[in-house]
């Protein structure tokens, strides 16, 4: 097993490890006893994750003397409401959950999310641990205590920064990823390639196709080295002051493709196409050569990810969402663009007019 430790100086109890391995529960479970982080433990799943995985970390956990129950709420970005996190504490208070309980997020992104939105939240705030399913949960959402829900006016619209205790990332999970989802990881990829790290951009192109055939060595160097890129952006700037932007390059339009499309495109599909748009915009404001661009379109292909926008989408309507996400001064509207891979940067607000000739450019 590898472990990271992810140091909040500011708060350093807020500090955690991020451990990386195969068959982790009975580990999570020896370290959790260990560690006493809370008298009983609520895993929340979703019902698919549960189906499989359910009943066995229950089984692990308690063979470990640990007193643990779970709730199971619909998979799905639907699922990322008020509602379901009001159902979810009442379920707690019913299981007689207290101060002294943590919850255990078992699933990708949205039970990630939803999770530690409700323990930020519950009797003023518990411990929870991450335990994500998913390779974008893997490589990103689980890590750096970002918790939130959607609102009709888009996502994510309302959330906590709240740490985990730790976050314990099990390979094994992945075998079980469909296709769709496992393409949602290598837009993050992407993404890290791009904002920090050229050679994972390298290995996608080398490697793509046996990393798309799971290769387990090729996952565990790429979990791990994506897990590295975002424990050192969250340690410099965990409230997202400024570094941690960076994270959402490609966020910003795919966000609104994302909700625009009744989340019929997929978080990674939308964040590929989103990442496209970022590109074409730093090569048009003189930032970005065309060369780098065109090798990163024809990589994001290769990778089974769109590059276009479907052209039911409205150019009008997605300038709208993104202006509810972003502040903009005047007609301008803050993104991450890069100057080349590796080197990202938030420029002063890409012209309004410029983005919506994009986004027609990338329709159909
Ligand atoms: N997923 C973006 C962030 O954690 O900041």
């Amino acid at each position: 097993m590898n472990r990271i430790r992810l140091n909040l100086e500011k708060r350093s109890s807020n500090s955690y490890d991020i451990c990386i391995g195969t068959d982790l529960p009975d580990r999570m479970g020896l370290i959790m006893a260990k560690n006493n982080w809370a008298s009983r433990y609520v895993i929340v799943t979703d019902d698919r994750v549960g189906a499989l995985y359910g009943e066995s970390m229950l089984g692990i956990l308690r063979g470990l003397s640990l007193v643990v129950d779970r709730i199971d709420i619909p998979a799905g970005e639907k699922s990322k409401r008020i509602e379901t996190c009001i159902g979810i504490a009442e379920r707690l208070i019913d299981l007689g959950a207290d101060r002294t309980s943590a919850l255990i997020a078992l699933g990708g992104g949205v039970v990630g999310d939803i999770t530690g939105f409700v323990a930020s939240m519950f009797m003023r705030g518990i411990p929870y641990i991450q335990m994500p399913t998913t390779l974008v949960a893997q490589i990103d959402s689980a890590i750096g205590g970002k918790t939130g829900i959607d609102l009709e006016g888009g996502k994510n619209l309302l959330g906590a920064f709240h740490q985990p205790k730790a976050v314990f990332i099990d390979l094994a999970f992945l075998k079980t990823l469909d296709d769709r989802e496992f393409s949602n990881g290598l837009a993050e990829i992407v993404k890290y390639g791009l904002i920090e790290d050229p050679s994972l951009l390298d290995l996608l192109e080398t490697e793509g196709q046996a990393l798309r055939k799971r290769d387990p060595a090729l996952l565990e160097k790429i979990v791990l080295r994506a897990c590295q890129i975002k424990k050192g952006i969250v340690e410099i700037d965990d409230t997202e002051k400024g570094l941690r932007r960076v994270l959402n390059f490609g966020h910003t339009l795919g966000h609104a493709v994302e909700a625009a499309s009744g989340y019929g495109l997929s978080h990674g599909e939308a964040v590929a196409i989103g990442m496209a748009a970022s590109l074409r915009l730093s090569e048009k404001m003189g930032y970005l050569k065309s060369g780098d661009r065109e090798r990163i379109d024809t990589l994001i292909e290769s990778l089974g990810l769109p590059r276009r926008m479907p052209a039911a989408l409205d150019p009008d309507d997605l300038l709208r969402r993104i202006g509810r996400d972003k502040k903009k001064t005047g007609d301008r509207v803050p993104f991450v663009l890069i100057r080349k891979p590796g080197m990202p940067f938030m420029n002063g607000g890409v012209p309004e007019a410029m983005l919506r000739d994009t986004m027609g450019e990338l329709r159909g």
